[in-house]
């Protein structure tokens, strides 16, 4: 039923599966990226990287490059323009490797030495390949380890309660374990890009990011500028997974142009990524959990250590997700760091938690097999009825409806727990789950909502659509705050003049950004309600849901999961097959089923990539990486992944206005723990240290 101001009944657009708005223009290449927009002018900048591991620039020989055909500029330590690291950013102090070309230092191995700027991107690919670069060269470490000299517990990064040595001391049952994780990259799609500009006095940046606003602020910072000379935009995205954020990309596009007054993009290259754009840290990590003869946990010890650069200090966090999964009479949780001779470690999918939830879950199986009890009931048994360490409300915990509702789907109830006997042909047999859990926050967002005098709607918000289809579920969520379809809503994202919004990441998005576009929808719809016509200029209502945030009451915030898998190991070779997989999810109101489902998968298949494929090798020797590319660097293809299911229970967040929680990266979580634990089942013989190679299980 359509009034005159052109809204209808609910639409039910919300919790509808919906092919992506822009999926047309990605699929016929109409969808433009980072690196292949035209600009008139534009000249094209390549990296030059450290060939060493540590010590300092003697001489940048650029005059034999500087008479190379097309070349422009060479850009070093001798002649950019200096930045400021000396500000707190959005997401904290920045990490001082991304001011390149500030001084001589050489940090790590593939550190940006120069920039070689040139017509075309070949000749400054040649030129740079040409530059010729000396160093002094000083010792270099880049050797991680458990406990190896130098490690140290940053401030703030434990948490317990009760005496843990005296619990293990009483416990029937005890498990103590070390399992380790490898250095893992985050491998997008696209690799990053940024063109910059100077237009009419503002900065231009097209780039390839998570958050404009965040880049725009890091950028305006880093060179002193007025946050509101700086515009930065990033229509499509090829992938991100944590990886795009700042990055030297832009900031030495931003110097280069700023240099040759002419608009400049530094696109980089796969091999260079392995070393400019984060990766997931290796992890040590140590179990321990101690139980009564029913299984109930009397002690529950996780310590993980990380590396991470001389320069800047990154957590990852692997031994905090026990604080909100089990209880345990005494609870102690820590995570520490190294610093070495390597590039600064970065967000990736679920960080803490992907890592950290494949030593947990694989040490509550563990104490299963030691206790005779079955792994569901253990977890079952230990279940909290508010947050172990902080007493705090669950906003709601449905991990027991995921248990109950994976187990018979799985068909977990017909499992015979013990390991090794069941083969098929040369194959042994196996199955295994683990829990899962991942914060559910909001970031405070801006958005705007207009009327257009056609009778369509124009949502403007700075989100950013990485490739999980925010786009889509934020125009499913306006034309359902609005009771419009779809169809007649425009949603125009990822421009940081459209003011400030959440980032996409910490699974944040579609939450932060549902709640802006709701209130500013609920209030447009309401107003339109009133009756009178649309001027030519539309009517446009903000929202700002700054407050709102801040109110919510403090609670446990998460969205839980049980994961499942089943796995063949070839007794010959050492080969391990996933059969098949299944993911059940408590995750917060589900905007678009369609959209969800590939997120929930995309992070299943990354766990069993974690937990088979993915390592990437540093040579102690010159500090790089053995093959830096993906024919080095091995993860999941359609091959290895059978049949994959993922689904969810009814979970509607009671205090969000949409009823959100976030299914950004849950999927991971655990899913590498549920394999690793089908392997045990299928060999009996356990494996602590990822990936599971095969000469490792032979
Ligand atoms: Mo995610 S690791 O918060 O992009």
């Amino acid at each position: 039923m359509t009034t005159a101001t052109g809204t209808s009944a609910v639409t039910g657009a919300v919790g509808t599966a919906h092919t992506r708005v822009e999926g047309l223009a990605k699929v016929t290449g109409a969808a433009r990226y980072a690196g292949e927009i035209p600009f008139a002018e534009m000249a094209h900048g390549w990296l030059v990287l450290s060939t060493i591991a540590r010590g300092r620039i003697s001489a940048i020989e650029e005059d034999a490059v500087l008479a190379m055909p097309g070349v422009l500029k060479v850009l070093h330590h001798g002649n950019a323009p200096r930045v400021d690291t000396d500000y707190t950013g959005l997401l904290g102090r920045p990490d001082p490797t991304i001011a390149v070309f500030q001084n001589d230092c050489v940090p790590y191995l593939g550190w940006p030495v120069a920039l070689v700027v040139a017509e075309t991107s070949e000749q400054a690919r040649e030129a740079a390949e040409a530059l010729v670069v000396r160093y002094e060269e000083e010792p270099h470490d880049v050797v991680f380890a458990a406990g190896r000299p130098g490690t140290y517990t940053p401030d703030g990064s434990a948490a317990e309660k009760g005496d843990v040595e005296a619990e293990l001391a009483a416990s029937e049952f005890v498990v103590d374990a070390e399992y380790t994780t490898p250095e893992e990259h985050h491998t997008m799609l696209e690799p990053h890009a940024a063109m910059a500009r100077w237009e009419d006095g503002r900065l231009e940046v097209v780039d390839s990011n998570q958050s404009t606003m965040w880049v725009a602020g890091e950028l305006a910072n880093l060179f002193s500028l007025d946050p509101s000379s700086v515009r930065v935009r990033s229509e499509h995205v090829g992938g991100g997974f944590g990886s795009k954020g700042v990055r030297v990309h832009q900031v030495c596009a931003v110097m280069a142009t700023t240099a040759i007054h002419r608009p400049v993009r530094v696109v980089l290259t796969r091999r260079q990524m392995f070393s400019l754009t984060g990766y997931r840290s290796p992890t040590a990590q140590r179990v321990r959990l101690g139980a009564d003869p029913d299984g109930r946990l009397r002690a529950f010890a996780h310590e993980s250590q990380n590396l991470t650069s001389t320069v800047h200090e990154f957590v990852e966090p692997s031994a905090t997700v026990g604080r909100v999964m089990y209880d345990a009479d005494a609870h102690h949780t820590v995570n520490r760091v190294v610093r070495l001779d390597v590039p600064t470690p970065t967000f990736m999918r679920a960080p803490g938690e992907a890592p950290g939830s494949f030593a947990m879950e694989c040490a509550l199986d563990e104490l299963a097999e030691q206790a005779g009890i079955d792994p569901i009931a253990l977890r079952v048994r230990n279940e909290p009825d508010v947050g172990p360490l902080s007493g705090l409300p669950f906003s709601s915990r449905n991990v027991l409806s995921c248990f109950e509702e994976g187990a018979r789907r799985f068909g977990w109830a017909d499992r015979d727990p013990r390991p090794g006997v069941r083969r098929d042909g040369r194959w042994l047999l196996g199955t295994g789950m683990a829990a899962a859990a991942f914060p559910s926050n909001a970031l405070p967002s801006t958005a705007s909502v207009t009327a257009e005098a056609d009778g369509t709607f124009t949502v403007r918000i700075n989100a950013a659509d990485i490739g999980t289809g925010a786009r889509t579920a934020i125009t499913q969520i306006a034309a359902d705050a609005l009771r419009v379809s779809p169809d007649r809503v425009r949603t125009r994202i990822a421009d940081s003049d459209f003011g400030p919004a959440g980032i996409a990441g910490g699974s944040m998005g579609t939450r932060s950004w549902g709640w802006a576009v709701t209130v500013a929808a609920d209030e447009l719809r309401e107003r339109l309600a009133l009756g009178g016509t649309v001027p030519p200029e539309g009517i446009t209502v903000r929202s700002d849901t700054t407050e709102a945030v801040g109110a919510l009451a403090k609670k446990e915030r998460h969205s839980f999961g049980a994961q499942f898998a089943e796995v063949a190991v070839d007794v010959a070779t050492g080969e391990v097959r996933v059969r098949r997989m299944l993911g059940i999810f408590a995750a917060g109101r589900i905007i678009n089923p369609l959209t969800a489902r590939s997120q929930l998968v995309g992070g299943m298949i990354w766990g069993l990539s974690m937990a088979l494929h993915e390592e990437a090798v540093r040579d102690a020797a010159s500090g790089g990486h053995v093959s830096p590319d993906l024919a080095g660097y091995h993860f999941a293809a359609n091959a290895d992944v059978p049949v994959i299911e993922a689904d969810w229970v009814d979970d509607v967040d009671p205090d969000d206005p949409v009823g959100i929680k976030g299914v950004g990266e849950i999927g991971i979580v655990g899913a590498a723990a549920a394999i690793a634990n089908a392997v045990w089942h299928a060999t009996g013989v356990r494996h602590r240290h990822l990936p599971i190679r095969p000469d490792r299980v032979l």
